[in-house]
C-alpha cells in the first residue's frame, strides 16, 4: 500500500505537521540535523510499529513532551499510533491492534541507509534478515513457521540455561525441527532465486563481477537437524543454549569464487548491497500482492552520480512509493519529467516545497 497522508505531532524534533504524499516519488531536503531521517522513521514506525533507529519507541518522543502521535492514511486503510512514557496504542481503521504483526504484514516497507552496506560485510544475521524480509512478504505462512520456531527455541534455551527438566529437551526438539525445516527449505529456494535474478538483471551495477549466493544451513550437512540436536545434547547443556539450527544459517556471498567481503573494494561492496536490495524489492513486488514503500536515507552522499542514476532507474522500474532524503534541494535528473513531490525540513517543521 502507499501512504497518502501523514499527520505527526512531537515525533523526534518534528513538531506538528500534516503532509500529502505523492504515490510514487517524494523528495525530502534539509540541512544536517533538520529532521529528514526522523520523517522517514515516522513513516517506518507507522508501518511496522518499530523503528530502524531504536528499540524503544519512547526515544522518539520529542524532548519535554508527554508523547508522540502519528496518523497515516494508506491507500486502503488508516493507522493511528500514539506513544507516551507509559503506554503505546495502535489503531487500524479505528480498531485496537493487539499483535504488531497485524500491522507489519500490511505494507512491505524497506529502508536503505548507510547501515544497508553491512549486508555483505556484516555478520550472517544481516543476511538471514534480508532473506527473511523477502519471505515474510511473499510467503504468508512463513511468519507462522518463524514464530513457532522462535517459541520452541526460546523454551529449549530456557531449559538449557536453568539446567532443569532436561528430560523435556527431546519434547522441544520435535517442536523445533518441523518449522526449522520449512524455514530452511524456503531460505534455500529464495537464495537460489535471488542468485539467478542477480545474474540476469543487475549487470549494469555489478559490471563483470561474477556474484554467487549460496545457502549454508546452521548445522553440519552430513546429518539431519534432529540427529544434530541429539548428538549435541551435552554440548548444548554445557553452553546453556542451542548451538545448531536455522538461527545459525548463513548466506555466503562469493565474488568470482572468493568471499565477497574479503575481495571487493568498498565501492564494489556498496554496489553489490544495492543490487541485492533492488533484487529483493523486485521479487517481493512481483511475487507479493501489495505495493511497497522504500525509504532512502542519504544515499546520495554514499554514491557517485552514475551509480545513483542506475539505482534510481531500477527503482522507478519496480513501481514502489519512494521517499528520498538529500541535503541539497535538487531533483536528480532521473526524476525530471516525472510526477513527484518535494518537502523541506527546517526549524523542526516540514513544508511542502513544490510538485512537478
Ligand atoms: N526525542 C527527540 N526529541 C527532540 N529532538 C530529537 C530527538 N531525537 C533526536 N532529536 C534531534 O532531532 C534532530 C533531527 O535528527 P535527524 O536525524 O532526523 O536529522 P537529519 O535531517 O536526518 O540529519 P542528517 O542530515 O545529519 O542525517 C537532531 O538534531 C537530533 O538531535
Ligand atoms: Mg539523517
Amino acid at each position: 500500500m502507499t501512504i497518502r497522508q501523514l499527520s505527526l505531532t512531537d515525533f523526534r524534533n518534528l513538531r506538528s505537521t500534516t503532509l500529502d504524499f505523492d504515490p510514487a516519488i517524494n523528495l525530502i531536503s534539509g540541512n544536517n540535523g533538520s529532521g529528514k531521517s526522523s520523517l522517514l522513521e515516522s513513516i517506518f514506525v507507522l508501518c511496522q510499529a518499530c523503528s530502524f533507529r531504536t528499540h524503544q519507541l519512547k526515544q522518539c518522543i520529542r524532548h519535554g513532551k508527554p508523547g508522540f502521535l502519528l496518523f497515516g492514511r494508506f491507500s486502503d486503510y488508516k493507522v493511528g499510533l500514539s506513544r507516551s512514557e507509559q503506554k503505546q496504542e495502535i489503531k487500524l481503521d479505528g480498531e485496537p491492534v493487539k499483535r504488531r504483526s497485524e500491522l507489519a504484514s500490511r505494507t512491505p516497507i524497506g529502508i536503505v541507509n548507510a547501515d544497508s552496506f553491512n549486508l555483505v560485510m556484516g555478520p550472517p544475521q544481516q543476511r538471514r534478515a534480508y532473506i527473511d524480509w523477502c519471505l515474510f512478504h511473499v510467503k504468508h505462512q512463513y511468519v507462522e513457521h518463524w514464530m513457532q520456531f522462535r517459541h520452541a527455541l526460546k523454551q529449549r534455551n530456557q531449559l538449557l540455561k536453568k539446567r532443569q527438566d532436561l528430560n523435556l529437551l527431546e519434547y522441544w526438539n520435535d517442536y523445533l525441527v518441523k518449522p526449522s525445516l520449512a524455514i530452511q527449505q524456503n531460505r534455500r529456494k529464495y537464495t537460489a532465486l535471488i542468485n539467478d535474478l542477480l545474474g540476469k538483471q543487475m549487470s549494469d551495477l555489478l559490471g563483470d563481477l561474477k556474484i554467487s549466493l549460496d545457502y549454508r544451513a546452521g548445522w553440519p550437512a552430513e546429518i539431519d537437524l534432529y540427529q544434530c540436536l541429539q548428538l549435541n545434547r551435552d554440548k548444548d547443556i554445557k553452553a546453556g543454549f542451542t548451538n545448531f539450527g536455522v538461527h545459525r544459517d548463513n548466506i555466503r556471498i562469493l565474488a568470482d569464487g572468493s568471499p565477497a567481503a574479503q575481495v571487493l573494494s568498498r565501492g564494489q561492496v556498496k554496489k553489490l548491497c544495492l543490487a541485492l536490495l533492488i533484487t529483493a524489492l523486485k521479487l517481493v513486488r512481483e511475487e507479493g500482492d501489495r505495493p511497497m514503500i522504500l525509504l532512502i536515507d542519504d544515499l546520495c552522499s554514499e554514491l557517485d552520480k552514475t551509480t545513483q542514476h542506475k539505482v534510481f532507474q531500477h527503482l522507478l522500474g519496480v513501481g514502489i512509493q519512494l521517499f528520498i532524503t538529500n541535503i541539497e534541494n535538487v531533483v536528480p535528473s532521473v526524476f525530471q519529467g516525472k510526477e513527484f513531490k518535494m518537502f523541506h525540513v527546517e526549524h523542526d517543521i516540514i513544508k511542502p516545497l513544490k510538485s512537478s
